[in-house]
């Protein structure tokens, strides 16, 4: 878990978005502001439709906001172009959505080794970390299963897994379902608990699983457009 004098890794300041033009135009963000810390596990919990996909597109480089600041260590990310966003999501952003886009006729092990492959990392490498990232979800006996034949949990983890290999400094996970959604006590749990802590790795997720927020370092809550901190305030 993180520790208060973590430096600052991802930092929104003022984000304001609206989706739709005209009459149907609505404001989703009034001014968020974040910080997220090196190593910090943080739930974000608001109701349906308020924004949450919205901001965690824009704390990922997916969508841009009408206007605000990103940094992420310190770097501002608004004004950069599409290729260095590119770099910059593969390099050190890992995504689970709550679709998890799996390839289907791909095994397991296959669908975590291509963001490696795909960025060109020697295969013997990606091999090695995507099969103990597949065991450190409990998947180690599934490895050959082509991914379309795993139940919904199972590919939930596999979806991790993915978001994993390439190491990255922040887990951005929308309302991640089944098995990773479930238990607070799982083995996924665990397995980001050790890695915030070994690897400083910070995750931002959205859940409506109370239990799973309660558990991590601090609950943030998007309402009216506006996120405030309701657990563990930093004084
Ligand atoms: N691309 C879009 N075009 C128009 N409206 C959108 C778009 N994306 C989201 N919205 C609207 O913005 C609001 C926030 O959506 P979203 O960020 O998905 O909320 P949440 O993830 O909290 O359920 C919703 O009212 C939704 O209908
Ligand atoms: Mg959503």
């Amino acid at each position: 878990m993180a520790e208060r004098n973590e430096p600052l890794l991802l930092e929104g300041r003022e984000l304001h978005k609206s989706h739709g033009s005209g009459p149907s135009r609505i404001e989703v963000l009034k001014g968020v502001d974040i910080s997220v810390r090196r190593g910090e596990m943080t739930a974000i919990v608001g109701a349906s439709g308020s924004g949450k996909t919205t901001l965690l597109q824009i704390l990922g480089t997916l969508d841009i906001p009408d206007s605000g600041k990103l940094l992420f260590e310190g770097r501002d990310l608004i004004c950069a172009d599409e290729t260095a966003l590119s770099r910059h999501r593969n390099l050190h952003i890992g995504f689970i959505f709550q679709f998890h886009h799996l390839l289907p006729e791909f095994s397991a092990l296959e669908n975590v080794m291509m963001p490696g492959l795909i960025a060109g990392q020697e295969k013997e490498g990606v091999r090695a970390r995507a099969t103990g990232l597949l065991e450190q979800v409990g998947l180690g006996q599934r490895l050959h299963h082509r991914s379309g034949e795993l139940s919904g949990g199972e590919q939930q983890r596999v979806a991790l897994a993915r978001a994993l290999v390439m190491e990255p400094d922040i887990l951005l996970a929308d309302e991640p379902t089944g098995n990773l959604d479930s238990l607070s006590g799982s083995l996924v749990f665990e397995l980001l608990g050790h890695l915030s802590r070994s690897m400083g790795l910070a995750v931002l997720m959205v859940t409506h699983n109370m239990e799973l927020a309660a558990s991590m370092d601090r609950t943030l809550t998007l309402h009216d457009g506006i996120l405030s901190i309701s657990k563990k305030q930093e004084s």
